[in-house]
């Protein structure tokens, strides 16, 4: 049998990657619009990183890490345990921790884009490895810079076309208001203990939170009447809530408040945000991305007492949000020699074309004139340019637009800015 990608793992071809480069750009240019900087860490790192970040109790660490044990020594033995990231945060703070960010600059800002790794069921919109665009910033407690990043992330979707969303927020405070909080929680699933998934059972002992996460139908119906987590919060929290929501109310940020909103990652404090597509095309998988504020993250992971605040997007999803748009061919121009004896002249052609930054194609197998005009209208290309002897003795070319079906005589000096008129460039 002939190999294939492994299950939940996807190849990505050439026919799709406009569409990926178009939202990678414009993630690029919305976040370094906000003083965001590109930062670029490894896939591998000590699977502790993400144990003492994510959570020992989590899904993803209990059941969805790829984990391996290096080779070591030259007996291959006592190998570090590695894991490939299943996101980008803990990364993000290592990183930080590692190099002193901290003392360089009060306030960082930096961005990713790259693969993670989840082994979870496939499903349409949920892949084994999959790619997050995201975001982390370090120093600043908020709670405008809160806002600011929601009202970033909103508009972001929003400029992709993307308009069928609902934007949730809601906070779970500090230590202690968690503390507080999951003593009243247990209090209230107490009753209900043997009626909860076998899975929350456990949860109610090792992080009770994740219960009001679950997507099991009793277990969501006894989580609906749980007590509120935004009528528990101190009142610093609750004052620090409040500034996040009246300046999203002054940007105009359109949100939800969402009680029930605890995300499946436990180095949360304070903020947290969702933006959950509500458009057909998405299916189960709604949610197009995440985020929240990680004030005790840094200092847990060895560094300084920093508070932070991020957001990852799941590309495919976004990708599956987006409207379709026509992109037109993958190069300008198409290149043909009606006869062999022009085809050097073709080619230094094309090469001048290309010094000039137009993309150029031409079929160097040579063919004849239809064949060769066939290729350029499969490729979309929008001029084809014709060389035969006499256009070479006369030092001129055939300009055909594919699309506008004209076609003129351009002289070899005046070539390149014609072309540029007629891409409209
Ligand atoms: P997350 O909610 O686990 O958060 O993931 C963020 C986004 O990644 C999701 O909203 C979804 O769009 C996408 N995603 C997650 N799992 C999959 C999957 N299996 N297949 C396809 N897409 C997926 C985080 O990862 C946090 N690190 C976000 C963050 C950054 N919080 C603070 N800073």
């Amino acid at each position: 049998m002939s190999l294939r990608a492994v299950k939940g793992m996807k190849d990505i071809l050439p026919d799709e990657i406009s569409k990926w480069h178009r939202l990678e750009r414009a993630f690029r240019e919305r976040v370094e619009g906000y003083g965001f900087r590109e930062a670029r860490f490894p896939i591998l790192e000590p699977t502790e990183l993400f144990v003492r970040s994510i959570g020992e109790t989590t899904d993803i660490v209990e059941k969805e890490m790829y984990t391996f044990t290096d080779k070591s020594g030259k007996d291959g033995r006592d190998g570090k345990s590695l894991t490939l990231r299943p996101e980008g945060t803990a990364s993000a703070v290592r990183a930080y921790v590692q190099h002193s960010v901290q003392g360089r600059e009060p306030v960082t800002k930096w961005y990713y884009i790259g693969p993670m790794y989840r082994r979870e069921r496939p499903a349409k919109g949920r892949y084994r490895q999959f790619y997050q665009a995201g975001i982390e910033a370090f120093g600043d407690p908020g709670p405008y810079i809160d806002a600011e990043v929601i009202d970033m992330v909103v508009g972001f979707v929003a400029s992709l076309g993307i308009t069928e969303v609902e934007v949730l927020v809601n906070s779970i405070g500090g230590p202690e208001t968690r503390t507080k909080y999951t003593a009243d929680l247990l209090a209230y699933l107490e009753p209900y203990r043997t009626e909860l998934c076998e899975d929350c059972q456990r949860r109610m002992d090792a992080n009770p939170l994740r219960v009001l996460d679950c997507k099991v139908p009793r277990c969501a119906e006894i989580a609906e009447s749980a007590p509120s987590l935004p009528d528990s919060l101190t009142d610093d929290d609750r004052t620090h809530f409040e500034g996040m929501t009246n300046a999203l109310e002054k940007l105009g940020t359109p949100y939800r408040l969402d009680g029930s909103l605890v995300r499946g990652l436990d180095y949360y404090t304070r903020t947290l945000f969702e933006v959950v597509g509500k458009g057909d095309g998405l299916g189960a998988q709604n949610a197009l991305l995440g985020g929240g504020r990680y004030d005790n993250m840094v200092k847990s992971l060895g560094g300084p007492d920093t508070p932070a605040i991020g957001f990852a997007m799941g590309l495919e999803r976004l990708l599956m949000a987006m409207p379709e748009e026509n992109q037109g061919g993958h190069v300008d121009v198409f290149v043909i020699a009606a006869q062999p004896s022009v085809r050097a002249e073709a080619a230094l052609l094309s090469r001048e074309l290309r010094n000039a930054g137009i993309r150029v194609e031409s079929d160097l197998r040579g063919g004849s004139l239809k064949s060769q005009l066939r290729r350029a209208d499969k490729m979309n290309t929008r001029l084809a340019m014709i060389l035969g002897e006499s256009e070479v003795a006369a030092g001129s070319v055939q300009v055909k637009d594919l699309e506008a079906k004209s076609q003129e005589t351009v002289f070899r000096n005046e070539l390149v800015d014609r072309t540029r008129t007629l891409l409209g460039a």
